[in-house]
């Protein structure tokens, strides 16, 4: 479609909600606003997206959202969206909407279901990476991590002062999905004995090594993502199963690392990335992600957005130097 056709944008958050999305949505008002362009927002992702749930988003209105966490727009995970049938009804709904480009934001998800439909659906799409997995190619950072790991440090820190009065061991787990992002950073940050991620495999003999020598005079703090193949309980058993005497508590930080205002970072990535998404569309881009990397913008196709973002070397050797 050529550019100057775009009259009107509809957009959709999808996948878990991460801080900054309202930022994001935001962005797009503005932007598209002045230039002459209507935006629609489907509510709860894909979901409305199939059955047309839509809402006008207009800028003054999102503006005093900015500073608010979770996605004003709603979010869902849609099975029926994974169904050719959902997808077919979803273009009926454009169709109808009359809705000439589509932004999304979300994760993996979000642009695995966009590489789908693009097989039936030709106008333009373009992704925002929205996840506080920070799992995502192309981007150095995510909607959302930085709050997430923000959070996470946050209660970490008080974790601390529990364990540290009571000398005692404590495994903390915190999100991330298949990825150690938000394990690697918020372990670093809390200055923990040990850090689990799935991208550093099995090995955690070096751990219980410490553990068995640990002389309960002080405590002794295990950041572990969700995602690691050993898991909390598992690595709880063997602490115990090596040292019997120690004293061991697991907090699982959950959610609350999804909620919250978004970060500096994070308002300013959501407003960088809005624009850059109406831009792209303006400038006849399709089906890529605005992304940004070594603080430039970055657009990447979506097959190269959907390959797993894993933790770098470098990351992975401070791991080594911290966190054994
Ligand atoms: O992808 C974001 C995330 O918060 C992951 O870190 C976590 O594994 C998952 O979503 C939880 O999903 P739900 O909110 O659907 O339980």
């Amino acid at each position: 479609m050529s550019t100057n056709k775009i009259k009107h944008i509809g957009v959709f958050t999808s996948g878990g909600d991460s801080p900054g999305m309202n930022a994001a949505l935001y962005a797009i008002a503005k932007s598209a606003e002045v230039n002459g362009i209507k935006v629609s927002g489907y509510r709860k992702g894909y979901e409305g997206l199939i059955d047309g749930d839509l809402v006008q988003l207009k800028s003054h209105e999102l503006q005093k959202l900015t500073q608010k966490g979770g996605t004003m727009l709603k979010t869902a995970r849609s099975r029926r969206f994974l169904e050719l049938e959902g997808r077919k009804k979803a273009l009926e709904t454009l169709n109808a909407n009359k809705i000439d480009a589509l932004i999304a934001i979300g994760g993996d998800g979000t642009f695995k279901g966009l590489l789908a439909f693009s097989e039936i659906c030709n106008i333009p799409f373009i992704g925002i990476p929205g996840t506080i997995d920070n799992d995502i190619s192309g981007t150095d950072y995510t909607l959302g991590f930085d709050s997430a790991v923000n959070t996470a440090i946050e209660n970490i820190d008080k974790i601390k002062d529990t364990a540290e009065s009571h000398n005692r061991v404590f495994i903390v787990e915190v999100m991330g999905r298949d990825s150690g992002y938000i394990g690697i950073h918020s372990g670093l940050m809390v200055g923990a004995d040990a850090i689990l991620i799935p991208e550093s495999g099995t090995d955690f003999m070096y751990l219980l090594d410490k553990v068995k020598n640990y002389d309960s005079e002080d405590a002794f703090l295990i950041v572990v993502s969700e995602g690691d193949e050993i898991g909390a309980e598992l690595v709880s058993s063997k602490i115990k199963e090596v040292n019997p005497n120690v004293d061991l508590r697991i907090t699982k930080l959950g959610h609350v690392q999804r909620g919250g205002n978004p970060s500096a970072l994070d308002r300013m990535l959501g407003i960088r990335l809005g624009v850059a998404a109406v831009n792209a569309l303006l400038q006849g881009r399709s089906n890529v992600m605005a992304g940004v990397l070594n603080n430039q913008l970055h657009f990447t196709s979506f097959e190269e957005v959907v390959k797993q973002h894993e933790v770098n070397k470098e990351l992975k050797e401070l791991l080594e130097l911290f966190g054994k």
